[in-house]
């Protein structure tokens, strides 16, 4: 086949046409945002449990959150860490107090769940909290509790990793609430392979 510079100049001009398109701020966000979803939807496929972190302020208030970052750490100490995004309205209060508490939301508690996801002043903040263990704030009729002390602090990317002592646990009879792509699922429900 016959070489054609002519040919071969329009294709030049229209790659680098496509090339600029390809780099300009809009595209590249774009880009940047569909690569983030897909990134949030793989990990979503992670399935997990449903938490409540809570804590009391020095002026006796109770801030909370709903958090499934939450994961065992060592048993020997006995510590636990969830991620808590860096900018989040909770941040002062968590990365400052000297206790919280973890409730491992049971199946029946996604009202609670989705209460304490809104953003502030909604769901975060209580001023009448019922049910206390060891000085902190947990919610009654969870799956389990954790109650934990004093906390290391890893900053890294968006979020902060707040590491903390079980000083106090519980656990109880009823099932636990799950979370996978963006649902809700009942454990009772689940098929034991
Ligand atoms: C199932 C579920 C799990 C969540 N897990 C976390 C988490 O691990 N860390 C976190 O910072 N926010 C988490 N969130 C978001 C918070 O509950 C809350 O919606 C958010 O912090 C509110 O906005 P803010 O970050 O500006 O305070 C989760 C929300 C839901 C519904």
């Amino acid at each position: 086949m016959a070489f054609d510079p002519v040919d071969m100049d329009k294709a030049c001009a229209s790659a680098a046409r496509h090339a600029a398109a390809r780099k300009t701020p809009s595209s590249v966000t774009a880009a940047h945002r569909d690569e983030k979803l897909a990134l949030r939807s793989a990990l979503g496929r992670f399935a997990t449990g449903v938490t409540v972190i809570a804590a009391e302020t020095p002026d006796k208030h109770v801030h909370c959150m709903t958090v499934n970052s939450f994961a065992s750490l060592s048993l020997d100490p006995p510590l636990i860490l969830w991620t808590l995004r860096s900018r989040s309205a909770r941040y002062h209060t968590f990365s400052k107090t000297q206790a919280f508490s973890v409730s491992v939301l049971a199946e029946n508690q996604i009202d609670i769940a989705r209460k304490h996801a809104l953003p502030p002043p909604g769901g975060f903040t209580e001023r009448s909290w019922k049910a206390f263990l060891g000085g902190c704030p947990i919610v009654e009729g969870a799956s389990a509790h954790f109650i934990c002390k004093g906390h290391t602090e890893v900053n890294k990317g968006d979020h902060v990793i707040l590491i903390g002592e079980v000083v106090e646990f519980a656990e109880h009879g009823h099932s636990p609430l799950l979370f996978m792509s963006g649902k809700y699922y009942s454990a009772s429900a689940l098929k034991q392979l």
